[in-house]
């Protein structure tokens, strides 16, 4: 079984598509990219320069210093996949904040940013063995990926497992603040101009709002199977 595939997972925020991504990744050795991970660190680099905030975006103070923002993954050994660096700094934890979560749908409707993360992510997968899970990976970074996933799930379902994982994380929120940020970037990222989230012509939609981790997991694991 030496072929190796690409998998793109596309879908809405918090429908466990990195879950499914890492899972598959493990299972199969191949590489496991966030590139959710790189707009939110893009996001915290466009924050610490102050070139976006609740109510200010300076595009073009963001656009020209984009070259300034350094990003790389490397590989975590104990948690079994590649965090991600800004700057050289591991950025994981800081990325995943409300207030991060809040303002990067801003930025990632900005082409310039686009063009830099796909053409990342493009060289990353240049030689297949990669599961990467986004918005656009089907539809604009990996067209021609050999298996595309489309994740959804109800918004209350997924704003509760977001909760879940916050508060589990230590952080201070409310359901109803998870709830207003599930919708409105679902309502940025399917409606702005650039890559759009849309369900690509030959993804497979999964609604995983009622199935168990371990019975969408052995089902798209045959989906996998079938394309090797
Ligand atoms: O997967 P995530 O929720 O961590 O992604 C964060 C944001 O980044 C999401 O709201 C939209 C944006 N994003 C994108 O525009 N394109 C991608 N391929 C991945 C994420």
């Amino acid at each position: 079984m030496n072929k190796k595939i690409t998998i793109a997972i596309d879908g809405y925020s918090s429908t466990g598509k990195s879950t499914i991504a890492k899972q598959l990744a493990k299972k199969l050795g191949y590489i496991y990219v966030d590139s959710g991970a790189m707009y939110r660190a893009i996001t915290l680099f466009a924050m610490q320069c102050d070139f976006v905030s609740q109510d200010h975006l300076d595009t073009q103070g963001l656009v020209d210093n984009l070259d300034m923002a350094k990003l790389h993954f490397k590989f975590n050994k104990a948690l079994g996949y590649a965090e991600i660096f800004l700057n050289d700094k591991n950025v994981e934890k800081q990325i995943r904040t409300l207030e991060v979560s809040n303002l990067v749908s801003k930025v990632a409707a900005i082409s310039e940013v686009r063009k830099k993360l796909v053409a990342i992510q493009k060289s990353i997968g240049k030689n297949k063995g990669v599961v990467m899970d986004g918005r656009d990976i089907g539809t604009v970074v990996f067209k021609d990926a050999e298996l595309k996933l489309f994740m959804t799930a109800s918004a209350e379902t997924r704003a509760q497992r977001r909760f879940d994982e916050l508060i589990e994380k230590g952080e201070k929120v409310s359901y109803e603040a998870i709830l207003t940020n599930v919708v409105e970037r679902d309502k940025m990222d399917s409606t702005r101009k650039d890559s759009p989230l849309v369900k690509a012509n030959d993804a497979i939609e999964i609604d995983n709002s009622h199935l168990t981790k371990e019975a969408q997991f052995e089902m798209i694991l045959e989906l996998v199977e079938d394309r090797l």
